[in-house]
């Protein structure tokens, strides 16, 4: 790793990280290609994350999760995406999204249904906000959802659900206001969707261009009957909850960029070492010294963000402008990043013998969702004027 560690680490976060390391080049880097190659998602993952405590590991104790700060959380996600992006996006999704909504939101019975058994791994929860027509726009999504007895029935589809063919719970926004009564924002609802309820289907199963290995579907309701106990704290704040819970995901997407961006620049140092051109090593010249040392810059530069935005958070402060500052810088420097990795490699980058390639497909992605960079601009610019 040429990088220079900048933070003032623990003793017990550097265990961590070093643990992560070690599970990461062991268990994912070997079959990263072939898992993007043949789109494979390796369920045995789950169970496994699970044992190693990746899948709570900020959920408290009490809730069977390893209570740890945000800082060694976002460490771990940075080092599993550098072996594997597709791995990190679950990771992050699960631990962010689903698990922080109940731990913030969820009755003491929801927790001991749902969130002790996901921070074991023994259940995967996913998170469903977009709908086709509604992705930037999220406050216009569509899927109804209208009380009937002790459930409500809810009818629609939802989409670009990371890995929600695969999971045993999902939190998914729906509107319980009414079509004559639109309410906005305050319209939607967050429910715990479970996979056996009937009128609960996967749909689509998108063909990405990256993140092969993150199984990306579409969620159909069709007049699914979810019991009145699933819904998850009040009734019309459920958007305020997600974009609450997207606060923290964009960090974990910040963390999988920066270690998507760190694993092209290894690569690339190593490759301007060993290629010879014009009798030396490629790193003996300017024009490849000068890349290399921009690359570094932006990943120190988006770390730096990253690291200090999970500080704020560990403090307790809000982090809406700082956590999509990270995400904005660490998407845009890992897109960056791998462009000049490929550049770095030449025609050998652009083929898939080496990783560089996929590195830049799964960089893609990660200035697109949990809110593209021009929603992350939009993000920072309204704090700047909040009161
Ligand atoms: N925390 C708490 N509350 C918040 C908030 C935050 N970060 N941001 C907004 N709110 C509150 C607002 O204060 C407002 O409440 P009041 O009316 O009481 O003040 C309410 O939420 C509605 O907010 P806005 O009026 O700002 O809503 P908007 O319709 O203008 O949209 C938006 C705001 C920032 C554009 C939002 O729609 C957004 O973030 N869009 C991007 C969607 C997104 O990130 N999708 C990710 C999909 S999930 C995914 O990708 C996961 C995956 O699988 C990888």
């Amino acid at each position: 790793m040429p990088l220079r560690e900048f933070l003032p680490l623990s003793d017990q976060q550097r265990e961590v990280q070093q643990l992560a390391r070690e599970f990461a080049a062991s268990e994912l880097a070997p079959h990263t290609a072939e898992w993007d190659r043949s789109s494979h998602f390796e369920r045995s993952l789950i169970g496994r994350l699970g044992e190693l405590g990746f899948l709570g590991m900020t959920v408290p104790e009490r809730y069977d999760g390893l209570g740890l700060d945000a800082v060694t959380y976002l460490l771990v996600l940075e080092e599993i995406a550098a072996a594997d992006a597709s791995t990190a996006v679950l990771m992050s999704v699960h631990n962010s999204l689903p698990s922080q909504m109940l731990l913030a939101r969820g009755s003491e019975e929801q927790r001991t249904r749902f969130l002790r058994p996901m921070a074991r791994g023994e259940l995967l929860g996913a998170f469903a906000l977009s709908e086709p027509e509604a992705g930037s726009d999220a406050a216009a999504l569509r899927t109804q959802a209208v009380r009937d007895g002790d459930a409500y029935v809810l009818n629609g589809t939802k989409a670009w659900v990371s890995h929600g063919g695969e999971a045993g719970v999902i939190v998914a926004m729906a509107r319980t206001d009414t079509p004559e009564d639109r309410q906005g924002a305050k319209g939607i609802s967050a429910f715990l969707v479970t996979p056996d309820l009937p009128g609960f289907r996967v749909g689509k199963k998108e063909d990405k261009m990256g993140l092969r290995a993150s199984p990306t579907v579409q969620l159909v309701f069709d007049n699914l009957r979810v019991p009145a106990a699933n819904l998850l704290g009040e009734p019309g704040q459920g958007f305020v909850y997600a974009l609450q819970s997207l606060d923290q995901g964009r960090l974990g997407i910040a963390a999988q960029a920066i270690g998507i961006a760190r694993a092209a620049l290894d690569h690339a140092v190593r490759y301007a070492d060993e290629r010879r051109q014009f009798g030396s090593p490629i790193r003996d010249f300017e024009a490849i010294q000068f890349k290399l040392a921009d690359m570094a810059t932006r990943v120190t530069q988006a770390r730096a963000t990253l690291y200090a935005a999970a500080a704020a958070k560990d403090r307790g402060e809000s982090i809406t402008q700082l956590s999509s500052m990270a995400k904005l810088t660490a998407s845009e420097a890992a897109m960056w990043v791998t462009t000049q990795a490929i550049q770095i490699f030449g025609g050998y980058g652009y083929v898939t013998d080496y990783p560089v390639e996929r590195l830049f497909r799964d960089a893609k992605v990660t200035e697109i969702y949990e809110g593209t960079s021009e929603i992350q601009r939009l993000v920072i610019a309204r704090e700047l004027y909040a009161a």
